[in-house]
């Protein structure tokens, strides 16, 4: 993600999130929090479809956000953002994976427990707008050989769904 990016991600940030971020977030998150790490997402014409993005938190990569826009979803976008987030995390030597979900968000712990994370605990009325729980997800070690036997396993669903993908940076940069 790129500043120029940020018109376009709010627009997907405001279609996504009932207490999402302002632009002036994003911005501080590209150029002030050093931890941070964000993606986009590009499909041909349709340009920026998805974004993500992580904290790298000493040695573990704390996913703050996967978004697609709603009338892409359910295609697979989801599993390229979080593929290309877990891609991230393991470049940057980071052991683990973790992240916060509403409880009640059930398309995004379906995304979650596909790439491993599973349910550790809970924090009980996180979110100040409706007082919902969020339920705490983690990975096993990234670089463990089960692990990376999923990714590798999934990283040939991806390329099979949506053949020509790119993992990483685009070409050219
Ligand atoms: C969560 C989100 C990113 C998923 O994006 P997506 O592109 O639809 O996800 P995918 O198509 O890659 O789905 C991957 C898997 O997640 C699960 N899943 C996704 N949507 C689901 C739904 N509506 N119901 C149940 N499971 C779902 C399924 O296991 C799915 O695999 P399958 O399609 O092979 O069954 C999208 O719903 C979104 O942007 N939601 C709003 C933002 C949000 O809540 N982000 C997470 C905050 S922690």
């Amino acid at each position: 993600m790129r500043g120029e990016d940020i018109a376009t991600v709010m627009a997907l940030e405001r279609a996504a999130y009932t207490d999402g971020w302002p632009a002036t977030a994003f911005e501080r998150e590209l150029t002030t929090n050093g931890m941070a790490r964000y993606i986009v997402l590009e499909e041909g014409a349709a340009g920026i479809v998805g974004f993500g993005g992580l904290w790298l938190m000493v040695d573990e990569a704390h996913v703050v956000t996967v978004a697609v826009l709603p009338e892409e979803r359910r295609r697979g976008l989801g599993r390229a953002l979080v593929h290309g987030l877990v891609e991230l995390a393991i470049e940057h030597g980071m052991v683990s994976a973790t992240l916060e979900v509403r409880a009640s968000n059930v398309a995004a712990r379906g995304l979650y427990r596909e790439y491993g994370f599973y349910e550790v605990g809970e924090r009980r009325r996180y979110y100040s707008d409706n007082g919902e729980d969020a339920i705490i997800m983690t990975t096993e070690e990234l670089t463990g050989a089960a692990y990376r036997r999923r990714l590798l396993r999934l990283e040939a669903e991806l390329r099979r769904r949506f053949p020509g993908i790119v993992i990483g940076r685009a070409s050219g940069e």
